[in-house]
């Protein structure tokens, strides 16, 4: 998350993430699920602007050339709408703002994008009108806009995310990550894949699953930095690969494509329908993005991590 100010307009650079693994333990009573997840910060970003507007006026406009960008409600069904009210509401700042996002993350994508958005903008507007709430605060608020909001409140480069993911241990890279990320033409609903995988469970009557006593041990053992990056291999395990598969037989020809790769791995990103291929190098990176514009199946970004 990258802050500038000029005058009284203040820009952010609001990142996506993915998910190099994604385990579900079990359904919660509150219809969540628990989760471990490793999630990395990568540079694909939207760009968000604030400025001043009379009080009490809120309001967003969108500029994007993603297709199917018109179907991004600016209206208050957008967490960046939502952000700014749950502000309004908690602290009655004396003032409007109007707020401008360039939209460059796809959605329904499993980035992040909007609750990158929604985390920049709580930060913003604490800045903006000078609310001086605590780290502690708007990461409650967080909480409420989303699951993912937390991870991209503290924008670390990687975060080893549990409870519904809201639960966030700062975590670093061995060295930054050069990843191509394809997305489909299609999107996938969160809620959806979620439901996908609970009947898969009942289908398949299994129990939840126990969680690790030590939920670190699986991600220590990419630690120290020495022993490389090609360690984080045997960690990209995504629980909602498998349902998400069965609801789109592309997504399924896409990852099948991705796992011929020689690379170091790929996969799903979070509940897709992006999938990623994590490359050696930053030249192999641009490589395998030549190769995956050449199948024509969707957007392709060539990204890195920070470390
Ligand atoms: O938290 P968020 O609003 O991003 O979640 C969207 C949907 O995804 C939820 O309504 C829920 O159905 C599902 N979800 C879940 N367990 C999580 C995160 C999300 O079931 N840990």
């Amino acid at each position: 998350m990258r802050f500038s100010q000029q005058g009284e307009v203040l820009r952010v650079l609001t990142p996506a993430k993915i998910n190099l693994s994604l385990r579900i333990l079990g359904r919660r009573p509150d219809g969540y699920h628990d989760l471990q997840t490793l999630m990395v910060s990568v540079g694909l970003s939207d760009v968000l602007q604030f400025s001043p507007a009379p009080f009490p006026e809120v309001s967003l406009r969108l500029f994007s050339g993603l297709p199917g960008a018109a179907q991004i409600p600016v209206d208050d069904r957008n967490l960046i709408l939502k952000a700014a009210r749950l502000l309004q509401q908690e602290m009655s700042p004396r003032q409007g703002v109007e707020i401008t996002l360039w939209k460059r993350i796809p959605s329904e994508a499993g980035l992040g994008g909007g609750s990158s958005d929604a985390a920049a903008t709580l930060m913003a507007l604490n800045r903006y009108w000078r609310l001086n709430l605590p780290s502690n605060r708007l990461h409650e608020l967080a909480a409420k806009l989303g699951s993912d909001v937390n991870f991209f409140l503290d924008s670390p480069p990687a975060a080893f995310c549990t409870g519904r993911g809201e639960k966030i241990n700062a975590w670093s890279l061995p060295r930054p990550l050069h990843v191509v990320i394809i997305k489909p033409p299609f999107g996938l609903s969160t809620g959806r894949v979620f439901q996908a995988w609970g009947k898969r469970e009942s289908h398949e009557n299994s129990t939840n699953h126990q969680p690790d006593n030590d939920p670190f041990q699986q991600f220590r053992v990419c630690h120290p930095p020495s022993k490389g990056v090609r360690k984080l291999q045997s960690l990209l395990q995504n629980d909602l690969e498998p349902p998400a598969r069965t609801m789109t037989p592309d997504l399924e020809e896409l990852l099948s494509r991705l796992n011929h790769l020689d690379v170091i791995g790929s996969g799903m990103t979070g509940s897709g329908s992006a999938c990623f291929a994590l490359c050696r190098t930053a030249r192999q990176a641009r490589t395998i993005a030549g190769r995956c514009r050449n199948w024509r199946v969707g957007q392709v970004f060539v990204v890195s991590s920070g470390v």
